[in-house]
């Protein structure tokens, strides 16, 4: 008798694993959707797998010339199911996936009706897998579609080596036998982070030696691998906005850190990646005033850093590219503070890209130039008027009538392209275009704000044929 959802009822799924080796389990259905099943079914190695069909995918017929399971090709028959621990009713027909239900729950057997949840004993979750390790997504039958959202997300966030993680504790614990419960659980939280990095540059067998010595270490004398011993500050690039372009290394950090110091422009969806307990110390410097002072930044990264805590510096774009990355990683040093840097991807060049032009171009520019638009009087005009590259511009927005003037005054012409992207990578990129010697009016009456990038040079003419932004003003002169 089909029943109501769970959560109609106003009960909970309870989530188990399930040992099925040497079970016997029935799938009912040939094609695509039970071809999932069965795939998910197999690493447990259920004996007898039998699939009941009369016609079946490749992938499904490959399987049972290899021995892996038992293909009735047939239609099915309720006595399929006699002697099952586990039944799914996975055929592209509802009333089949339907009675086999009402035929496993009359012999007892738990089954699952595809897309039919009032038909399901139990749901399979989606999985995110790193070797033994196994992550099992729910959202209680309600939403496919944001199991697979969290599935994406959690994929991104766990890192591959993390399987050969489990492997490095499994083999400590086993090292440890009999005394492994006496170890601090803080202890092994601490070893597993120590070892954390060898284990990425595929050092197993060291890793395993590293950590079972620690812990043995720690029963004796637990103080050394304390926590608050073993701090790190971790300079790590934001990527320009959208958190898709956050580098595996930033998120791993993000996760593991207890405290983030980010900048103003560091978006909450890149925040997000830190674990909900970790302190987030906003610096970032506000354009009238305000915010803290770059000596002050480093008194707190050197201060947090001896408090033995992980701590991130979560910067825009690369820590290194206008960040003043490298003052902070100067004073660290010379307090004697643990530090990396984990580079990111700059606005500098993922402005252009996002907004469809090459920086280099066979025939057209075969130089870039990253440019701090905010130090005018620093730079060498001629020089840069006559590189036969692309110009980039940072922080220009607010000094672009003296940048064009100067490119002008030094000869560049007045018809060379050029492009301000706004807000690149996010939701509210928009590119403006405009010949140089347009480009301060189209700016100002576009309204353009930082941040921006501005482009100079031949290639910028790209961004209107190959941006897929609809945010795309070109000025009239550029289009004659
Ligand atoms: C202090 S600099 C930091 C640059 C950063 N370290 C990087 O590598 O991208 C700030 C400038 O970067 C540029 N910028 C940063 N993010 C941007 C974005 N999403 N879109 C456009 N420009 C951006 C702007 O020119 C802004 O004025």
């Amino acid at each position: 008798m089909p029943r109501n959802q769970p959560q109609q009822r106003g009960v909970a799924y309870f989530a188990a694993f399930l040992d099925l080796l040497g079970k016997k389990v029935v799938v009912v259905g040939g094609g695509r959707v039970a071809w999932g099943k069965v795939r998910a079914l197999l690493p447990c190695q259920p004996a007898p797998l039998v699939v009941v069909a009369p016609k079946a995918t490749q992938a499904i017929r490959r399987a049972a010339n290899d021995g892996q399971l038992n293909w009735l090709q047939r239609e099915y028959a309720a006595g399929d199911l006699a002697g099952a621990s586990l039944a799914f009713g996975a055929s592209d027909d509802r009333d089949l996936n339907a009675r086999v239900a009402a035929d496993a729950r009359a012999l007892g057997i738990p089954v699952l009706a595809v897309d039919d949840v009032p038909n399901c004993d139990f749901i399979a979750p989606a999985l995110v897998r790193r070797g033994d390790l196994t992550i099992a997504i729910s959202t209680s039958g309600r939403s496919p579609a944001m199991a697979r959202r969290a599935r994406e997300h959690l994929e991104r966030a766990l890192p591959p080596f993390w399987g050969d993680l489990l492997d490095v504790a499994a083999a400590a614990r086993e090292r440890l036998g009999a005394t492994r419960s006496v170890v601090e659980p803080d202890a092994w939280q601490t070893g597993l982070g120590e070892v954390e990095d060898l284990v990425r540059r595929g050092e197993v067998r060291e890793a395993t030696e590293v950590l079972a010595r620690k812990l043995e270490h720690s029963l004796f004398e637990p103080e050394p691998v304390q926590a608050s011993q073993s701090g790190l500050v971790s300079l790590v690039g934001a990527g320009p906005g959208d958190p898709d372009l956050l580098t595996l290394r930033a998120v791993e950090r993000l996760r593991a850190a207890d405290v983030v110091v980010h900048d103003r422009l560091v978006s909450e969806r890149v925040l997000e990646y830190a674990a909900p307990d970790a302190e987030r110390i906003d610096v970032g410097k506000q354009p009238g005033g305000g915010g803290s002072t770059q000596s002050e930044i480093n008194a707190l990264l050197v201060d947090l850093g001896r408090q033995g805590r992980r701590v991130v510096r979560l910067k825009g774009g690369d820590p290194f590219v206008f960040g003043r990355g490298g003052e902070e990683v100067l004073a660290l040093s010379r307090a004697g503070i643990a530090f990396e840097v984990v580079p990111g991807v700059s606005s500098a060049l993922a402005a252009p890209a996002a907004a469809g032009i090459p920086v280099t171009h066979r025939g057209l520019s075969a130089s870039v130039t990253v440019v701090n638009g905010h130090d005018a009087d620093q730079h060498d005009w001629d020089a840069l008027a006559r590189s036969a590259g692309t110009l980039v511009f940072l922080m220009a927005v607010e000094r672009l009538e003296q940048i064009a003037a100067r490119l002008l005054n030094s000869g560049r012409r007045s018809d060379e392209p050029a492009a301000l992207i706004e807000w690149a990578t996010t939701a509210r990129q928009r590119i403006v275009l405009a010949p140089l010697g347009e480009l301060v009016a189209t700016a100002r009456a576009e309204g353009v704000e930082p941040p921006a990038v501005l482009v100079v040079g031949p290639t910028a003419a790209f961004a209107s044929e190959l941006s897929n932004s609809e945010r795309v003003r070109i000025a009239e002169v550029a289009r004659a």
